[in-house]
């Protein structure tokens, strides 16, 4: 017997993301479709995963690790697809309030934060984030190449950005940067203050 589990429902998609400044409906539409093979990878998993034979556990292969490994990539595309989607539908801009102040402190400004997530997404094959470290307590971009590498322990991603070719290819072929400059574009930083108040991140 292994652990329990519940089945999740992919979440909806805002009416915002259908009225995006540069990244189309059709882009927003497949996406979304991605997203929902993540849940329901993740719950086909957990379901297997539920009823395999842990006496079989084994380093070489074995069906708890294939298992546990894909796992960490059906769920790291749950997450950082939340992410994403939740904070787009908003105004860009300066980031204003609690993540601007965080931003001025971390990083210097607004446009030194922009110049590193940029690269951090140019570098990336998978995502970029900008997350609060808790032992730090600082924010970092932090680069990933897939759904489930490199997200660091005890770190709170505020900021994620989709640098994979399914993100932008429709809408601006192999432009990856002019994508990048159109996700920021409609990044809703209230959507970010909320979860710095939600999760209690010191600003001060
Ligand atoms: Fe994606």
């Amino acid at each position: 017997m292994s652990a329990t589990f519940l089945e999740i429902r992919p979440r909806e998609l805002k009416d915002e993301l259908y009225e995006l400044d540069g990244i189309s409906s059709a882009t927003i539409d497949a996406h979304h479709r991605l997203y929902q093979g993540y849940v329901m990878k993740r719950n086909e998993i957990l379901a297997k995963l539920a009823a395999v034979d842990l006496e079989a556990a084994n380093q070489v292969y074995s069906d708890v690790r294939a298992l546990k490994i894909d796992l960490t990539f059906a769920i790291g595309g749950i997450k950082n697809h939340e992410i994403y989607f939740e904070h787009l539908g908003g105004d860009g801009g300066n980031p204003s309030g609690a993540i601007a102040t965080l931003i001025e402190r971390d990083f210097g400004s607004a446009n030194n934060w922009r110049a590193d997530m940029k690269a951090t997404g140019m570098g990336g094959r998978g995502w970029a984030w900008t997350a609060f470290d808790w032992d730090e307590g600082r924010l970092f971009n932090y680069i990933g190449d897939a759904q489930n590498t490199f997200p660091v322990w005890n770190a709170t991603p505020l900021v994620a950005l989709d640098v994979y070719e399914h993100a932008y290819f429709l809408d601006y072929q192999t432009d990856r940067g002019a994508y990048i400059d159109a996700f920021f574009r409609n990044l809703d930083w209230d959507v970010v203050n909320g979860w710095i108040r939600a999760y209690r991140i010191p600003t001060g």
